[in-house]
C-alpha cells in the first residue's frame, strides 16, 4: 500500500484494488503540489463540511465518477448536487470492493460556507480504512480526546495526525494522541498551510521518539510504502 501526502489533510491511499483520497483540498492550498484535475482516484473520503477538506470532493466526484464517503449529512448534500455518494455516521463501517471504512469520533465542528449562513453538515469525523492487512486512521481535525484509547485497539499501521494547533490539536496534544492511539507510524498533517497553523514537524517527530513513537513527516508530493 502506497500513501502519498498531497498537502494539508489530503492523502491518496493506493491499496491493492483501488485509490482512495482523503480530503481533498488542491485547489486554492498553498502547500499542494499536485492539481485536481490531475488526480486519479476510485472513492473520496471526506471527515467533515470545512473547505479546506471538502475542497475539490464535488469535481473529483463529477469527473471520475467516484463516490463521495462520508457522514450522512455530508452525503446527502452532494448527492443533492448529482454526485455519487456513501453516507455513514461515527461508529459505523461499511465494507467497500477494496476494503472496509470505518468513520470515528472526532471533536471540531462541520460546518460548509463560512459567511452569515454556514450550512451545518453533521458532525466531524475520523476516518479507519482497513485494507490490505493494514489499518489506517486520518483523525481528520480534531481535538485530542480520551476516546483515542478506543480507535487504539485497532493495531494501527499508520495514523495520520493535525498539529497545526488553533483549530486542532497541537504537537503537545498530538503526542499525547499517540500515547492512546499507539500506531506503528504517524505522519503530522494540518500544519503549515498557513502562517496562523505553522508547526515544526521535525520538532514534533523528536518529541514523539522521546515518548517511544515513530513519526515520519511527509513534503507535499512525498510518499511512503507500506
Ligand atoms: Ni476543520
Ligand atoms: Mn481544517
Amino acid at each position: 500500500m502506497r500513501v502519498t501526502y498531497l498537502g494539508h489533510s489530503c492523502f491518496l491511499v493506493e491499496t491493492s484494488r483501488a485509490r482512495l483520497i482523503i480530503d481533498p483540498f488542491l485547489t486554492g492550498n498553498p502547500s499542494a503540489t499536485a492539481t485536481a484535475a490531475e488526480i486519479r482516484c476510485d472513492y473520496i473520503l471526506v471527515s467533515h463540511g470545512h473547505e479546506d477538506h471538502t475542497g475539490d470532493a464535488l469535481a473529483l466526484s463529477q469527473r471520475t465518477g467516484a463516490p463521495i464517503i462520508a457522514n450522512y449529512e455530508i452525503s446527502e448534500y452532494y448527492a443533492a448536487k448529482g454526485a455519487k455518494t456513501h453516507g455513514m455516521n461515527p461508529g459505523g463501517g461499511h465494507q467497500f470492493p477494496f476494503g472496509r471504512v470505518k468513520l470515528t469520533l472526532a471533536h471540531h465542528t462541520s460546518s460548509l460556507e463560512a459567511g452569515l449562513n454556514p450550512i451545518y453538515l453533521g458532525v466531524p469525523c475520523g476516518i479507519l480504512i482497513q485494507a490490505d492487512g493494514h489499518t489506517l486512521y486520518h483523525a481528520g481535525d480534531t481535538a485530542l480526546f480520551l476516546d483515542m484509547q478506543l480507535i487504539g485497539r485497532n493495531n494501527l499501521s499508520l495514523a495520520m495526525l493535525p498539529i497545526g494547533d488553533n483549530y486542532t490539536m497541537g504537537p503537545e496534544d498530538a503526542v499525547l494522541a499517540l500515547d492512546f492511539l499507539k500506531p506503528k507510524l504517524a505522519v503530522p498533517m494540518h500544519y503549515n498551510t498557513w502562517p496562523i497553523i505553522a508547526q515544526d514537524p521535525a520538532a514534533f517527530a523528536a518529541r514523539a521518539s522521546e515518548a517511544g513513537h515513530t513519526v515520519r513527516p511527509l513534503k507535499p508530493g512525498e510518499a511512503l510504502e507500506l
